[in-house]
C-alpha cells in the first residue's frame, strides 16, 4: 500500500491520495459513529512548556480528533517530543518543567488533582523511537501492563496478550514463541512488541515519537500497516520527520516552528493532511514540507 508525495520541478506539490485511507466497511463507520465519539479526543489550549527558564513551546492550541492519524511535523528542536510528553504527562517525570495551559481528554483536564498520572498513561500509551521492550519475555511483557492493573487470571491475560499481538500485527509470527525472551526478537518485531504492550491496557490514544526511523523499509511498511488498522479503534499521534510518512499515514498534521532559538516554539497550522501537502495556508509550511528547511 503505497501513497506519494511528489513535488514536481517547480517546486509545486501534488499529493496522490489513492490509499492514504483504507476503506472503511459501512459497518466499521456505523460502529465508529456510535461509540462515544469523544473517547480519545485531546484539546489543547494555549500550551506552554519550559525547561527551566527555557520557554520551548508558547501558545498552543490544537484539537485532536478522536480515532484518526494526527502527525506531528516540524525541524528538529522545534519542541514535537516535548509536546507528545505533555499529552501523557511523560514531563512530570523530567522535573524542572512547567507546563502551562489546559489540555483536556475526553473534555477532562489531564493536568488537574483529579487525574492520577499513572492511571492517564494506561490510557495514553507511548511508543518511542528506540524500541524499548522489559528485559523479560514476549508474553510478560504485553501482560506487564495488565497485571499492573490487577488482573490476575491466566486466562484473561492469555486472551489479552493474544489480542494486542494480533492488535500490532506480530501474534502471526510469535504465537509458537510467547517465552522467548524479547531481546531475541528483531527491531522491527521489538517495535511492534512495544505497540502490543501499549495495547494491552486498552488505550484510548498511543503517542508515538519517530516509531520507524530506527527500523528498515519492511518494518517501516509494517508500522505503518498497524497503525492505519489501529486508528478504527484508537487514536494516534505521531511525530515524524519523514514527510511521505506523514502523508500517508495521517488524517491531519500539525506544523510546529520555532523561528529563532530566542523564541518558543508555536504551532504554524494544522490542518487536514491532504491539504497540508497540497495548499497550505502558510508559505512556511509549504517550505518546511518541500524540504527548503529543516
Ligand atoms: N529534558 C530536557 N531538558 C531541557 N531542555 C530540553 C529537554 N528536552 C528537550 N529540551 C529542549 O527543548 C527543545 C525542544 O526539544 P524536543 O526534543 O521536544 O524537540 P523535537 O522537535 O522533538 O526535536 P527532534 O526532532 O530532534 O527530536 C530543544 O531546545 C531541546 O533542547
Ligand atoms: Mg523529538
Amino acid at each position: 500500500m503505497v501513497s506519494t508525495l511528489l513535488v514536481t520541478g517547480d517546486g509545486a506539490l501534488s499529493y496522490d491520495a489513492g490509499s492514504v485511507t483504507l476503506p472503511r466497511t459501512v459497518a466499521q463507520e456505523g460502529a465508529a459513529s456510535k461509540a462515544a465519539d469523544l473517547q480519545g479526543s485531546f484539546s489543547l489550549a494555549d500550551v506552554s512548556v519550559a525547561y527551566g527558564r527555557d520557554r520551548v513551546i508558547e501558545g498552543v492550541s490544537m484539537y485532536v480528533p478522536p480515532r484518526s492519524v494526527t502527525a506531528l511535523i516540524g525541524p528538529s528542536g522545534c519542541g514535537k517530543s516535548t509536546l507528545l510528553r505533555c499529552l501523557n504527562r511523560m514531563n512530570d517525570e523530567l522535573g524542572n518543567v512547567h507546563v502551562g495551559g489546559t489540555i483536556t481528554l475526553d473534555g477532562a483536564d489531564i493536568m488537574g488533582r483529579a487525574m492520577d498520572p499513572v492511571e492517564l498513561r494506561m490510557r495514553v500509551g507511548q511508543v518511542f523511537q528506540r524500541p524499548n521492550p522489559f528485559p523479560m519475555t514476549i508474553w510478560d511483557n504485553v501482560a506487564y501492563g495488565p497485571r499492573t492493573q490487577g488482573i490476575r487470571k491466566r486466562s484473561e491475560l492469555d486472551e489479552l496478550v493474544e489480542e494486542s499481538l494480533k492488535g500490532a500485527a506480530l501474534w502471526a509470527e510469535v504465537k509458537n514463541n510467547l517465552k522467548k525472551h524479547a531481546f531475541e526478537l528483531s527491531g522491527g518485531q521489538q517495535q511492534r512488541l512495544c505497540i502490543a504492550r501499549a495495547l494491552a491496557t486498552k488505550p484510548e490514544v498511543i503517542l508515538m515519537d519517530e516509531p520507524a526511523s530506527a527500523l528498515d523499509p519492511i518494518s517501516t511498511q509494517q508500522i505503518e500497516d498497524t497503525i492505519a488498522q489501529l486508528k478504527d479503534s484508537v487514536t494516534i499521534v505521531i511525530v515524524t520527520h519523514n514527510m511521505q510518512q506523514a502523508a500517508r499515514i495521517s488524517d491531519q498534521t500539525a506544523f510546529m516552528l520555532r523561528e529563532s532559538l530566542d523564541e518558543p516554539a508555536h504551532l504554524v497550522e494544522m490542518d487536514e493532511t491532504r491539504k497540508m501537502f497540497t495548499n497550505p495556508d502558510d508559505a512556511r509550511t509549504e517550505s518546511y514540507i518541500t524540504g527548503r528547511f529543516g
